[in-house]
């Protein structure tokens, strides 16, 4: 087992959860928490028992951006040079559907990390915002892309300019940046609950379609619809396509293998 010092790893069935465990600087995603991150997301993709991941913070802070503190000394040249926000890329490439589960503050790279999963439950008191401007920078890991393409240009243009206005979880569910909101203490237990849904699908149907909605932020529709296609007649050749048809014509359960 691999020791993890700003992150808690843990398994519950066919889901991978992992906490952001760095409280004393509010879950801020610095350079050991994102290597981490990165591993133990990398560990879950790769292992067939997982069919879902959850990532959550604590009960007051999914994670309240980068880390700030070191920012201090930094370049425009070493900035580019060690391309610290390269784990946003990793964790884009993760195949298998992740789920945020967000409580309290998800403020700039915070915010970034939810918007990188796929699905995002809040907390009621969770809080989503995109300070940067208040640094000198702007947002660096999606804020200026995926807020957009969430919640729309002049809510993203408001939030980003200002640095203070936030999203709370009734807004956020309003502007269709988070699917659902829960009290706190029900958040990742109803998050898993979804991951498990997620898990007991085929594992290939599940990143192919993962896949084809992503690729809609990423072409034309015509191209996306083409896509689309072409990944669907691709689920035919998998075992879990001839197992899920048959349990429906015999009405039964399918009992999806992953081939
Ligand atoms: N980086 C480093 N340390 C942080 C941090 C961050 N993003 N956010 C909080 N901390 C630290 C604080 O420095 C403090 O540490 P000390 O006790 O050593 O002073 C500790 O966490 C507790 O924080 P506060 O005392 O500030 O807690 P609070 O409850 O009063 O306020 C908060 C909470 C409103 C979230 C406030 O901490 C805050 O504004 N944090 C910064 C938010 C921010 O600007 N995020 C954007 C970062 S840039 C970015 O993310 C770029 C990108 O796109 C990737």
């Amino acid at each position: 087992p691999t020791q993890y010092s700003c992150i808690i790893v843990e398994q519950d069935g066919p889901v991978g959860v992992i906490r952001l465990n760095r409280p004393e600087a509010l879950n801020a995603l610095g350079q050991q928490i994102t290597q981490e991150l990165i591993h133990a997301l990398n560990g879950f993709d790769t292992n067939n028992d997982i069919g879902a991941i959850v990532i959550t913070g604590s009960d007051k802070v999914f994670a309240a951006g980068a880390d700030i503190k070191q920012f201090q000394g930094r370049t425009m040249a070493n900035m580019i040079k060690e391309d610290t926000l390269d784990w946003s890329s990793k964790i884009r490439a993760v195949r298998k559907p992740m789920i945020a589960a967000v409580n309290g503050y998800a403020l700039g790279g915070g915010c970034e990390l939810a918007m990188m999963c796929d699905i995002i439950y809040a907390g009621e008191k969770a809080l989503f915002g995109q300070p940067e401007i208040n640094l000198g920078i702007i947002p660096g890991a999606g804020g200026t892309q995926r807020l957009v393409k969430a919640i729309g240009k002049s809510k993203a243009m408001e939030i980003c300019l200002t640095g203070s206005v936030k999203l709370n979880a009734q807004e956020a569910l309003a502007a269709g940046l988070v699917s659902a909101v829960y009290p706190v203490d029900k958040v990742l237990p109803q998050s898993i609950k979804t991951a498990k849904i997620i898990a007991s699908k085929g594992q290939i149907a599940a990143a192919l379609t993962k896949s084809a909605i992503n690729q809609s932020f990423e072409v034309p529709l015509e191209a996306g619809l083409l896509y689309e296609r072409r990944l669907f007649q691709t689920a035919f050749g998998t075992e879990d396509r001839k197992e899920g048809v048959d349990a429906f014509v015999n009405k039964r359960v399918a009992k999806f293998s992953h081939l």
